[in-house]
């Protein structure tokens, strides 16, 4: 198959009238049973028709993903929302009315109109309406429901531009709709209200904190950011070994000077054993390291930054066949929740926690 890249200039707030014209051959695509790749704020997503059993089938054939792992349906008008669920609650338009469009998903009861292979055979599916106008354009286009899973191959890292997309779709799918780069880096905030309280499922952008103020008490699943919490995960994508680089990777979290020491001195053994070696680090500390590749999140002060860049640098590494990586640790609160979730399963939840008690940087030869 010939996988087609139209560009579309800045985010697509203002379309020229090719461009609207791509658009819509991109929904016609997408109605007829084709797979389409679009940018959105979070992560570019692999667009399907979520009402065509036969187009979901195709997004878990181009991804190479385990069917049991339901994907997201995005919409684009609030009054689309009742035709794919068995009721709005009052928590639903709630959430919906302050945070779409936007990076939310919430899981609801599945209306009868939506196919089992969308929802890897739930009785609930997942809703999101996205903000990026290119996607928004795309799904009224396509028909109003657009099953999206993020548009990386299965077990690597969400594709935050799509020269990525290209990377691991080229061949697989119709088209890819190029919008630059995506302005979150994350994936969006699942909240399950199925259950009371409702529950945090997969953290981002939006944060507890956020839903809290308009819901009250919200729980976060407990698997989470621990590695063997003994529970299944309750959105079935978490249990899987995303974001995977190929090098082996480690988080080192500590007092600054004990990390930089720590990674500097496994950096130089590694390199003697002929690894090549990576560190993920931030502006404050990034002159300190001494490795093969080293790159920056952005400042520790600058959260958004650390989400936005966090997927590229990970995809880099592969490219530079980095063989080993380090990484600092960030905060468990607010968005860092979601860049150490993502983070600590990228690692394969492999943390070291220096003892900030110890020694001094520089001196602590022990490790
Ligand atoms: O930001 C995003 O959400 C991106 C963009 C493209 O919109 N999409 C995305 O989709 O991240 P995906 O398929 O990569 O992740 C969807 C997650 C998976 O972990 C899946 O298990 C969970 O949502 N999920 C979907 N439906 C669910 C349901 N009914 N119950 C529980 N979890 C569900
Ligand atoms: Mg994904």
């Amino acid at each position: 198959m010939d996988t087609r890249v139209i560009m579309i200039q800045g985010r697509g707030e203002t379309l020229s009238s090719e461009e609207e014209q791509a658009l819509q051959e991109a929904g016609e695509v997408l109605r007829r049973g084709g797979l389409v790749a679009f940018p959105t704020e979070t992560v570019y997503g692999l667009g399907g028709d979520a009402l065509n059993p036969e187009s979901s089938r195709k997004i878990y054939a181009a991804k190479g993903r385990p069917s049991d792992n339901p994907l997201i349906v995005h919409i684009a008008r609030m009054e689309d929302l009742a035709a794919i669920v068995r009721q709005v609650s009052g928590e639903a338009a709630l959430l919906a009315r302050t945070f779409w469009p936007g990076p939310l998903t919430m899981i609801l009861p599945k209306a009868e109109s939506v196919p089992y292979e969308t929802t890897g055979g739930l009785e609930t599916v997942a809703v999101r309406m996205p903000s990026h106008p290119v996607a928004r354009r795309l799904i009224v286009w396509g028909g109003g429901y657009v099953a999206a899973p993020s548009a990386n191959l299965s077990g690597r890292p969400s594709p935050t531009s799509a020269k990525y997309v290209l990377e691991d779709m080229n061949g697989r799918i119709d088209m890819i709709l190029d919008g630059g780069e995506g302005d979150i880096g994350l994936e969006s905030t699942i909240v399950d209200l199925t259950v009371s309280p409702p529950q945090i499922l997969r953290p981002g952008y939006i944060t507890r904190e956020m839903l809290e103020t308009v819901l009250g008490q919200v729980g976060v699943d407990q698997t989470i950011l621990q590695a063997d919490s003994g529970q299944a995960p309750r959105a079935p994508g978490m249990k899987y070994r995303h974001y995977a680089p190929k090098g082996e990777l480690t988080i080192i979290s500590g007092p600054a000077g004990q990390v930089t020491n720590y990674i500097n001195i496994h950096a130089a053994e590694d390199r003697k054993q002929g690894y090549k070696v990576g560190v993920i680090g931030t502006d404050e500390a990034l002159a300190q390291y001494r490795a093969d590749v080293v790159s920056s999140l952005g400042s520790r002060r600058d959260e958004d930054s650390i989400a936005r860049h966090l997927y590229s640098i990970l995809r880099e590494f592969d490219d530079a066949q980095v063989t080993r990586i380090y990484s600092e640790c960030f905060e468990t609160t607010g968005l860092g929740q979601a860049i150490m979730n993502r983070l600590l399963k990228a690692a394969g939840h492999k943390l070291i926690v220096l003892d900030g008690t110890v020694s001094s940087a520089g001196q602590d030869n022990r490790v």
